[in-house]
């Protein structure tokens, strides 16, 4: 099978062949979170175990109203290290998506990408009510033509485009296999399929059976989302679906050391590596946002990293204090000495 790699020097014929050889050995990406999955963060994952990582949503009609990418550049950042990164997208409209993928792969930085995924599992309002996210999965046909579109304008620059979907929108109206077959159809490389209902939101325990469902029925790479978060997670779901490759989500925020733990790895962290990756994930988004609103927003991923063990919750509301970066910085090394090795 040819190697994806290719695509960065000659455009592919079909994108979609060897797909899945880019995240060999094993498919174990960090899944797209809005707020979490900044550029620093996913080279952290990435360095730390993640084969590949995801940008979080960036609405395809905010880049076709502000093609100089103003707004949406700093989402769009690629993932360091040189492991495989996606660039996701969201809207409703084909052509929207269209513009959006044209403009971005247009642009050598952005290019760089391993493939587009189209979104359509987002349950928040504000997505919905623009009939984008996981609304999409009401109407088949549309994501059909979403994705024909989309595929169309991906492969003139021979990159792949992906889509992640839920299970459904509601228990009784459990459609993945449907619309997994449409974003087949319309030319996809792979489907990740988020195995809880639109109205579960993230609630509940995600139902793996519909993964297994998808996979029987397709061709392309199946990628199995829904709480993995110990060892033997990826084996039980894999025996459960057959499923090709995982994505992880909450379980990895402030934990980049998932992956390695479950991929069976050391399941020790030693305080020293802990803050050291604290450290690399506040320097590297200094580096992008500047000081003060980086560490405004790192306050929400300091708040999953001091976690679980003594004296946390002290710590956790310190971090909310400083405004500067060397203030967080003596805090973490406050807590890497509270905290044992875990
Ligand atoms: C804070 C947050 C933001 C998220 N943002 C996105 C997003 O931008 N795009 C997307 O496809 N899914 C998004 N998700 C869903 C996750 O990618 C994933 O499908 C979901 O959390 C289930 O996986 P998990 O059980 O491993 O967390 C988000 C989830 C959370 C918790």
């Amino acid at each position: 099978m040819p190697h994806q790699g290719k695509a960065l020097h000659q455009p592919l014929k079909t994108p979609v062949e060897g797909f899945l050889s880019l995240f060999e050995p094993l498919p174990l990406g960090l899944a797209p979170m809005a707020g979490f999955t900044t550029a620093p963060f996913r080279t952290l994952a990435a360095r730390l175990g993640a084969s590949f990582t995801v940008t979080e949503l960036v609405s395809a009609r905010g880049i076709r109203h502000d093609p100089s990418l103003k707004r949406s550049a700093r989402y769009l950042q690629p993932t360091g290290g040189g492991k495989p990164w996606g660039i996701q997208l969201f809207g409703r409209d084909p052509d929207d998506f269209v513009f959006a993928i044209q403009r971005l792969l247009s642009e050598p930085l952005y290019r760089a990408a391993s493939f587009i995924d189209l979104n359509m599992g987002c349950p928040a309002p504000k997505v919905l009510k623009e009939g984008a996210g996981c609304s999409l999965m009401r109407d088949g046909q549309l994501v059909s033509r979403i994705v024909g579109a989309a595929v169309k304008a991906g492969s003139a620059f021979g990159c792949p485009v992906t889509a992640k979907i839920r299970s459904g929108v509601s228990p009784d109206a459990i459609n993945a296999v449907e619309i997994a077959k449409a974003i087949e159809q319309g030319g996809a490389a792979a489907v990740t399929v988020h195995a809880r209902t639109l109205d579960q939101y993230y609630r509940g325990r995600a139902d793996w059976q519909v993964i297994g469902q998808v996979k029987e029925v397709l061709s392309i790479p199946v990628f199995g989302n829904g709480d993995l978060e110990l060892p033997g997670d990826l084996e039980k779901m894999r025996v459960m679906t057959d499923c090709d490759g995982f994505m992880v989500g909450r379980a990895a925020r402030g934990n980049p050391f998932i992956f390695r733990a479950l991929r069976g790895g050391a399941a020790e962290i030693s305080s020293q590596e802990w803050l050291e990756a604290m450290i690399e994930h506040l320097d590297a988004s200094v580096e992008m946002l500047g000081e003060a609103v980086a560490v405004r927003e790192l306050r929400s991923h300091f708040a999953f990293y001091l976690r679980g063990f003594e004296g946390s919750a002290q710590l956790r509301r310190q971090v909310m204090e400083p405004t500067g970066r060397d203030g967080v910085v003596k805090i973490l090394r406050e807590a890497a000495r509270r905290r044992k090795a875990v």
